[in-house]
């Protein structure tokens, strides 16, 4: 076996991020294995451009071949798996493609990764690691006093999106179990920073309130939220990776709970200060309340005492400095938004928010 992971999924949000993080701070090899599809940019990657360490494949999870192939040519010590549909809001206007990619992907990746690992070498495969990326979306909604998911909070999952995702943590979890596939799963909390698509919260909100457009908030906006800043997510997911134990899931949180409008209010005051020469000041006066999302969860919290006592990790940033430094990203980063938005976006953008005005 090489020092060598294959990460799936890397050309996403978080994977970008996280093969960026693991260039510049781990050893060895990242082979990317990635559809691209809309949510997927190789340019979020174009830093990495000429650096042998970076192998990028596109390609499908779900393509069993493909996947075999890599593996055996690799040689991988772990993999991280990244690669889903991860919006929410998209789960709901056609779920198919989060069961393909999600649940049947997830399956074929398993499926190739324990014929790969049946076959390795005793210490080769004590070594071995295959890490399953998911969410606390899995757990579903909690009250507003309700205690904090844990590790050991029954899965209740209310969106197709979470649905799925929960039915690939069973898979991971049965691999295990079963196979004794060395396995691990993390449950993070909602995310944020650069390189991601704005069709989610903070990054869609940055881009209106700098071209002056609505923001639209569903419902009353008091859906509550634990935020993580991306850096913090994939440290904690190499530490994961180095030292987590087999079989075990850690939960992921930032200790930061923010209603959707504290979010907002933060975000635009951010801006204010940033681009002090904006027509839209306050930006805060660009708030539109719509129609509510079908089912909308009212709160997630993280209960993150596991892993920070277990492996000593627990976030560095706070929501002010990390959505400082994501406004001043996206600001100076307005090309790679050009970009990424296609098209495809457009038709989404209206798709999504023209039946909840
Ligand atoms: P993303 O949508 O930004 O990126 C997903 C990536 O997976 C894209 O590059 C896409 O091209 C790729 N992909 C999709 N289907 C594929 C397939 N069949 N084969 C190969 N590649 C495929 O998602 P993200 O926000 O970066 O999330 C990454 C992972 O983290 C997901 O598993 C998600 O469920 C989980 N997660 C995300 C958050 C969050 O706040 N974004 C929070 C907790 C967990
Ligand atoms: P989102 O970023 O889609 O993440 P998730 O649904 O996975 O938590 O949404 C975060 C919160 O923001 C959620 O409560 C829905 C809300 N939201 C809006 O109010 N307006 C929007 O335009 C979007 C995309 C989300």
């Amino acid at each position: 076996m090489r020092n060598t992971i294959l990460v799936t999924g890397g050309a996403g949000f978080i994977g970008s991020n996280f093969v960026l993080d693991w260039i510049a701070h781990g050893e060895g090899t990242v082979i990317n294995l990635d559809k691209l599809t809309y949510a997927g940019n190789l340019d979020s990657l174009r830093n990495l451009n000429g650096n042998s360490r970076h192998v990028f494949v596109r390609g499908d999870i779900g393509n069993r071949d493909l996947t075999r192939q890599l593996l055996t040519k690799h040689r991988p010590r772990a993999i991280v798996n990244f690669a889903a549909e991860s919006h929410v809001d998209r789960s709901i206007h056609g779920p198919e493609d989060f069961i393909n990619t999600n649940i049947n992907g997830t399956f074929y990746l398993l499926e190739e990764t324990r014929g790969y690992w049946q076959d390795l070498t005793e210490s080769e495969k004590s070594a071995f690691r295959f890490l399953h990326v998911s969410t606390d979306e899995v757990y579903g909604s909690l009250g507003p006093s309700d205690p904090a998911f844990t590790e050991t909070t029954p899965y209740a999952p209310n969106s197709p999106y979470a649905a799925s995702k929960g039915a690939s943590d069973h898979l991971v979890r049965a691999y295990h179990h079963t196979y004794g596939l060395p396995t691990i799963t993390t449950n993070c909390s909602n995310n944020y920073g650069p390189y991601q698509f704005p069709e989610k919260l903070i990054p869609l909100m940055i881009m209106n309130a700098a071209a002056g457009k609505p923001l639209p908030i569903y419902g009353d906006g008091s859906n509550v939220r634990d935020w993580l800043y991306v850096g913090d997510h994939c440290e904690a997911i190499r530490m994961v990776l180095d030292r987590g134990g087999i079989g075990e899931t850690y939960n992921i949180g930032g200790r930061t709970e923010k209603t959707n409008l504290e979010v907002l209010d933060t975000l635009c005051a951010a801006l204010d200060v940033l681009k002090p020469e904006s027509p839209f000041k306050p930006h805060t006066s660009l708030r539109e309340f719509v129609k509510d999302r079908p089912g909308h969860d009212r709160r997630y919290a993280i209960d993150a005492r596991k892993i920070e006592s277990e492996l000593g990790w627990a976030p560095k940033e706070t929501f002010e400095t990390g959505i400082r430094k994501t406004v001043q990203w996206y600001l100076e980063n307005m090309d790679w938004i050009e970009r990424v938005t296609s098209g495809e976006h457009q038709r989404w953008i209206v798709k999504n928010y023209s039946d909840r005005r």
